[in-house]
């Protein structure tokens, strides 16, 4: 038993520029919820935090990509994200959003504690401006010719076509997206939160102190710590944000990562006024739930800003999940490569409860895993359908046939091992799956729930209450083995309801309504009980938990995927017309060059000789390019769109006149001409027939 008298779990607040993925939940709110449910089951004292993260730059591109202004783009998002969870059973106690009062008044408070405790160095850069609009550019706020891979639309902090890091230096033909303006260098004053002060108490606190971290977790903190942590601006120069609470301050707001993670604190105290106690007494236990892109921030900077403030708990523990791919590929946003969690549920109603299955027992939880929609169907009819649901089924469907629909009374003098066994399994279960939650482990507790249900069907099998009854006629007194054997199932399906509710809320809901009991009966305590349901006691009529999802479901949501026909939140009658408009265009011709701009570069035709993958580099291909008067070495982003082998012989356009550069330690000398089509594919460029390498393209 933990010697802690509350509970606080947060789930990361999602951004809310766009709608949520089953990778969002997957990464962090199913596994928040089930704990969170569990332990309410366990009657403990606990609050469940959510809410949307609506500053920061992502707010502010999607605002601008949709034509409309940030509050209209998280007003919007906000919506559509919290019902979804809602629809999804995540049960916050509040889901709350950064762009209330109450959150600009506590972070703003929260960074004058720190500027007036000094803790805050003051430092003067020089970051990019546009002169055109008059505003400091985040590096997202850059766009250019992506130096390795030639995508034109790269970002002045990374290429979203070949992943490179870049920063705004690197682009060739840097713009800023706001006016199309050249970006300039100015300078601006910043206060930075020199997090190296806080590194040998981090390292003490979780190298240390929290050794039981999941190893995810432990390890991504280890290598920050080890590598030596240096200060961060905490504020940032955008009109969109919390304002910065110093005089000298007009035009800056607080960056993204320092407000964020205080609206657990302002969600808290929105939703109750004892939030002191979750967030400043000692035996508060507080667990952050997140994905692992969001481990520095919860781990190390919010901990550092904690204890800088001081007065607060720090977490406990820090489940970060891993990333969840879908069919083979990670989930791209912009790619639109994604399962949305609104269309899911819009075309499996009522199937709630098996993307939350599915998602738990296909949890991230120590590595990257895969959805696919073959997987789904097959966990659902072969382990939702078979195992579980038919366990029920037949329980019921037996005891109104064998039983007169009545619990039916359990006789000791006729009792053997199998049934006792089968009796003692329903505590040996609850313990397992207890401790499995208890120590973040939701995929083995899930399956202990199924292994539970799967050991019923065995017994029922193994007791044949249907071949038994024939023999009723010959000799009434076997009525009492049928009787001993639905009273065992029926006391088995009241134990599976209660522990499968923290996974599949919907159906233990249902279960009840069979089972004609009040939600009561689901408190934790009652798990493991083999008396649950009272002799005599008569229950419904059976109705099936799950039905069995058809191949045509599944292939058409591999279709609707492929096709890229899953639109992110954007039903088309609440389309604003400019977004509408910039669906409609072609991407923007540059701005116009005369002819000696074009007469600079050195376009020769070449052929791939060989090819390789770039070790440690998802997209990068290392190719040798004969260019008739000498071989190159060429590193090409490309590597997500050919296999090496299939591409050598290939005759290309090569710019031969590019300046070096080093990609991986490796020296590329010159770049490939490649076509996008809309779909993202890349393509080659090259002349039609065969003809000299180093002919020139002009
Ligand atoms: O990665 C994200 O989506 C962030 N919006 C998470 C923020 S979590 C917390 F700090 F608010
Ligand atoms: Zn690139």
């Amino acid at each position: 038993m933990s010697n802690f008298k509350r509970y606080l779990v947060t789930a990361a607040l999602p951004y809310a520029n766009g709608p949520v993925h089953i990778g969002h939940l997957a990464g962090c709110y199913l596994p928040a919820d089930i704990y969170v449910r569990y332990q309410r089951a366990q009657k403990r004292d606990i609050k469940f935090i959510g809410g949307s993260d609506e500053h920061g730059v992502p707010i502010t591109i999607r605002a601008m990509k949709e034509g409309v202004s940030p509050q209209q783009i998280v007003d919007k998002y906000h919506a559509l994200i919290k019902e979804s969870f809602e629809q999804m059973g995540i049960s916050f106690d509040i889901y709350s959003r950064t762009s209330n009062q109450v959150h600009h008044e506590t972070a703003a408070a929260f960074f004058k504690k720190l500027y007036d405790d000094g803790l805050f160095e003051e430092k003067e850069t020089e970051q990019f401006y546009d002169e055109k609009t008059n505003t400091f550019l985040a590096d997202r706020y850059i766009t250019g010719t992506c130096p390795i891979c030639a995508n034109p639309n790269a970002y002045g902090d990374q290429c979203e076509r070949c992943g490179s890091s870049l920063s705004p230096e690197q682009l060739i033909h840097p713009r800023s997206t706001l006016s199309d303006a050249v970006p300039v260098k100015r300078k601006t004053k910043h206060w930075y939160f020199p997090l190296q002060n806080y590194e040998e108490w981090l390292k003490g606190w979780i190298l240390e102190g929290h050794t039981e971290w999941k190893n995810n977790v432990y390890g991504q903190c280890k290598s920050w710590l080890d590598s030596g942590l240096q200060s961060r601006a905490m504020t940032r120069d955008s009109s969109w944000g919390v304002k910065v609470p110093l005089p000298d301050a007009e035009g800056k707001v607080l960056y993204v990562w320092f407000d964020a993670p205080i609206g657990y604190i302002s969600a808290t105290k929105e939703l109750t006024e004892t939030w002191a106690d979750y967030w400043c007494k000692e035996d508060t236990k507080l667990v952050h739930f997140i994905g692992k892109d969001n481990i520095v921030f919860h781990c190390i900077i919010f901990p550092a800003m904690l204890q800088a403030h001081g007065g607060f708990v720090l977490p406990e523990n820090v489940p970060a999940n891993e990333f969840l791919n879908i069919e083979g590929d990670k989930v791209s946003t912009s790619r639109n490569w994604a399962v949305w969690v609104h269309e899911y549920i819009k075309d499996f109603p009522g199937c709630e409860d098996v993307l939350r299955y599915v998602l738990c027992s296909n949890a991230p939880e120590t590595k990257d895993n895969d959805f696919t929609w073959k997987d789904f169907q097959d966990r659902n009819n072969s382990e939702l359908v078979s195992i579980f649901g038919n366990f029920v089924n037949r329980a019921f469907v037996l005891m109104h046939k064998l039983c007169g629909g009545k619990v039916p009374p359990l006789h000791a003098d006729v009792m053997d091992d199998t049934d006792k066994n089968m009796l003692a399994e329903f505590e040996a279960a609850k313990n397992r799956v207890e401790e499995s939650i208890e120590n973040f482990k939701f995929r083995d507790a899930l399956f202990e729930v199924i292994d539970l249900a799967r050991k019923g069907n065995k017994y029922m099998q193994e007791k044949e209450p249907w071949i038994v009854a024939k023999r009723l006629e010959a000799d009434p007194a076997v009525q009492k083995l049928i009787d001993n054997c639905l009273h065992i199932c029926l006391q088995l399906t009241a134990n599976l309801a209660i522990m499968i509710n923290p996974f599949l809320p919907a159906t233990a809901k249902k279960m009840l309504h069979l089972m004609k009991v009040v939600e009561k009966m689901l408190d934790w305590e009652n798990a493991g009980k083999t008396k649950l349901l009272s002799v005599g006691y008569s229950l419904r009529a059976p109705e099936l938990l799950f039905r069995k999802i058809e191949d045509a479901e599944i292939e058409a949501q591999v279709t609707k995927l492929k096709a890229g026909l899953v639109k992110p939140a954007q039903p088309a009658d609440t389309k604003t017309e400019a977004a509408k408009a910039a669906d409609a265009q072609p991407d923007a011709l540059k701005e116009q060059i005369v002819y000696d701009d074009f007469a600079k570069l050195d376009l020769r035709v070449g052929t791939i000789v060989a090819a390789e993958k770039v070790p440690k580099a998802d997209k990068l291909l290392k190719l040798q390019v004969d260019l008739g008067f000498e071989t190159r070495t060429i590193v090409s982003g490309i590597a997500e769109h050919f296999q090496p082998e299939n591409i050598t012989g290939k005759q290309v356009v090569v710019v031969a006149n590019l300046a070096p550069r080093k990609m991986r330690g490796i020296e590329s000398n010159g770049m490939i001409l490649m076509a996008e089509d809309k779909a993202g594919k890349l393509h080659f460029v090259n002349p039609i027939d065969a003809i000299d390498n180093g002919s020139s393209v002009s």
